[in-house]
């Protein structure tokens, strides 16, 4: 949540800085900004909602300058407008933030005592005036943000251009991610590596309290006691930081259409395809045949991967499951048995509610196990074993492809989990990996069907309220669903698991409800037949996302989706795409911005 870059360069920046937040707008679109120095003057320019409306301020009134800094916007404190937008400057400074400052009214209170004036309604605006005082008390520039930093609490990632000091940047983390980049007699700051990728495949990732300062010749980072620290530098493949949307019209449709290929990757890392087999590549910590019990946590769609793998993990490993989200369990601070398992599951591998439950279950002795699409991410390096999912850089603010490779390790984990316990023979894992075997080739299946999801979709965008509904592992399938429906199209949408329906939400259906309802011919397709035919009963207009032997089932529905015939338990990860294609196209077909929804942002960094 919101970006931050920043470059001490060796000609004009300015355009540098927006190349490098356009790769940042997937973390928000509120506003946008930049500050440079021209011959040592500090100048900047901002604008409010998207980075194209600061570039065509740019274009107006371009920004001269080869040292500056640039800021993309997801509002936390004060409105999106230009008045709230980074980066916040004082005569003396300008800094750019991402995170939340918690104490800043004592701040602030404290320094309007002291003469301060603020302009604008953020906590961000209390570092540009803290630093700034510092430096009417006669400290440098350094020397007041090393005294301004330990006064900051909360989580930030920030980085700061001082008038007359063409020279350097300072940056610093503290709960938020911040990469530096190495380049020829150039030197970057960046919230990630895609940020950084055009101009550099050498970066260095700040440890927690890391704080540098950045020349055109490097870095000088330290640590949060002052000490000068070495942090290794990485060679990152900077084409697997390509952001185009190829041939597609938004980056979710790319990354919709993508999946086949990169579920496909994702099993090569974790089958034997000859043996019939998964095989972790890593020596886990761990041996789940010990496990009492195993506890996930996550957000959004990360969570309701998790929810599907509680299925898996019981029945294929009869492995206890627990799970919740990661906002309640750091709170909630469960007890936790020394030695157990806590799994995490994030695609940014920043979200703060799931590292501070990561951490929680650190201190309480558990070992902690990340799945993740960027290896590089906090929550990586934090936990005691990581398994990587290879879905690429995921764009789009709505996650598809992420969930699907998420999908993809949890299954394998369960096999692996289900034959260390003695639960799965060897027999039963070749018969469940010929099945995932199939998932990428059934996917692709599924994408064909896009013009039928197609039309389907404006029926859909009539409705105020849609639901959803399912059974065992489609049970988490249609939470996930109305969330993608919700996030991208704003209709009202909501999952159900089918046989709850009657203990409450059936009294919302008529005929204006489109009732969707996932349900693959599996053990219990019987028990949601039911269902929908107490919908059907009330006038509730269905939309059966099933196979050919649903479709044959004779029900009143407004449409079925026909799926390929899929082995019920890679259901879920065959039944993303149509799931994903209907909120895709709904939002698409009412005029919606579905890459860049209002009010989010991807990784967030804020609790
Ligand atoms: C929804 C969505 C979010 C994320 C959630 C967790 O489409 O993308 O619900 O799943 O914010 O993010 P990560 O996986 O980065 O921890």
């Amino acid at each position: 949540m919101c970006g931050i870059v920043g470059i001490v360069g060796r000609e004009s920046v300015a355009d540098a800085l927006v190349e490098a937040l356009r790769r940042l707008e997937y973390r928000g679109y509120d506003s946008a900004g930049i500050a440079t120095l021209d011959h040592g003057r500090l100048d900047r320019r901002r604008a409010e909602g998207k980075l194209s409306n600061l570039q065509r301020k740019l274009a107006e009134a371009p920004l001269p300058g080869d040292i500056g800094i640039g800021h993309t916007r997801w509002a936390t404190h004060g409105r999106p407008n230009e008045t709230n937008a980074h980066p916040h400057a004082t005569e003396r400074l300008a800094v750019v933030h991402n995170g939340i400052i918690e104490n800043f009214r004592e701040l602030k209170a404290e320094l309007v005592a002291a003469g301060a004036r603020f302009e604008s309604e953020t906590d961000t605006e209390v570092v540009a005036q803290l630093v700034s005082h510092l430096m009417g008390q006669g400290l440098g520039p350094v020397a007041a943000v090393e005294a301004a930093l330990p006064r900051l609490h909360g989580a930030f990632a920030l980085a700061f251009l001082f008038a007359g000091e063409e020279d350097f940047l300072i940056g610093a983390r503290h709960g938020a991610p911040l990469a530096i980049g190495y380049g020829q007699g150039e030197t970057y700051l960046g919230s990630d590596a895609l940020a950084l990728a055009p101009f550099t495949d050498e970066i260095t990732y700040l440890e927690e309290g890391d704080w540098a300062i950045l020349t055109r010749d490097g870095a000088e980072i330290r640590d949060i006691t002052g000490a000068a620290v070495r942090r290794p530098r990485q060679r990152i493949a900077t084409q697997a930081y390509r952001v185009d949307k190829g041939n597609h019209r938004h980056f979710m449709a790319k990354e919709i259409h993508e999946q086949p290929e990169v579920v496909g990757r994702t099993l090569a890392h974790y089958i034997d395809m000859a043996r019939g087999q998964v095989v972790l590549q890593e020596a886990l910590p761990f041996d789940f045949a010990r496990l009492s019990r195993l506890s996930i946590t996550a957000c959004g769609t990360a969570y309701y991967a998790g929810l599907v793998a509680k299925y898996w993990f019981e029945t294929l490993a009869r492995l206890p499951v627990e799970i919740d989200v990661a906002s309640e369990t750091r709170y909630r601070e469960p007890p936790l048995e020394r030695d157990g398992l806590t799994l995490v599951i994030s695609q940014s591998g920043e979200t703060a509610d799931t590292l501070a439950s990561l951490r929680y279950a650190k201190s309480q002795g558990q070992h902690t196990l990340a799945v993740v699409n960027v290896p590089t991410s906090t929550i990586a390096r934090e936990s005691s074993a990581v398994m990587p999912t290879f879905a690429g850089p995921e764009i789009g603010v709505a996650s598809t492809k992420a969930f699907s490779c998420q999908l993809t390790v949890l299954l394998c984990l369960a096999l692996a989990a289900g034959r260390a316990r003695g639960v799965l023979d060897a027999e039963h894992e070749r018969a469940i990996v010929d099945a995932l075997i199939t998932a990428p080739g059934l996917m692709a299946e599924a994408i064909k069907m896009e013009a039928e999801v197609e039309g389907l979709s404006r029926e859909i965008a009539k409705a105020r309220d849609v639901l959803y509904l399912g059974r065992g592992t489609s049970y988490p399938m249609a939470l996930e669903g109305a969330l993608k429906l919700k996030e991208i199209s704003y209709i009202h949408a909501e999952g159900y698991a089918a046989g709850e329906l009657k203990h409450g939400p059936i009294a919302l259906i008529d005929e204006s409800v489109p009732v969707i309802v996932i349900a693959p011919h599996d053990a219990i397709f019987e028990k949601t037949v039911s269902n929908m035919q107490e919908v059907a009963a009330r006038g509730g207009r269905i939309i059966l996302v099933g196979d050919a032997r649903g479709a044959a089932a004779g029900l009143d529905t407004l449409a079925t989706l026909t799926m390929p015939d899929v082995d019920p338990v890679i259901a879920p990860i065959v039944y993303a795409v149509p799931i994903q294609l209907i909120a895709y196209h709904t939002a698409v077909f009412m005029g919606k911005d579905v890459d860049q929804p209002r009010n989010l942002a991807k990784s967030v960094t804020v609790e």
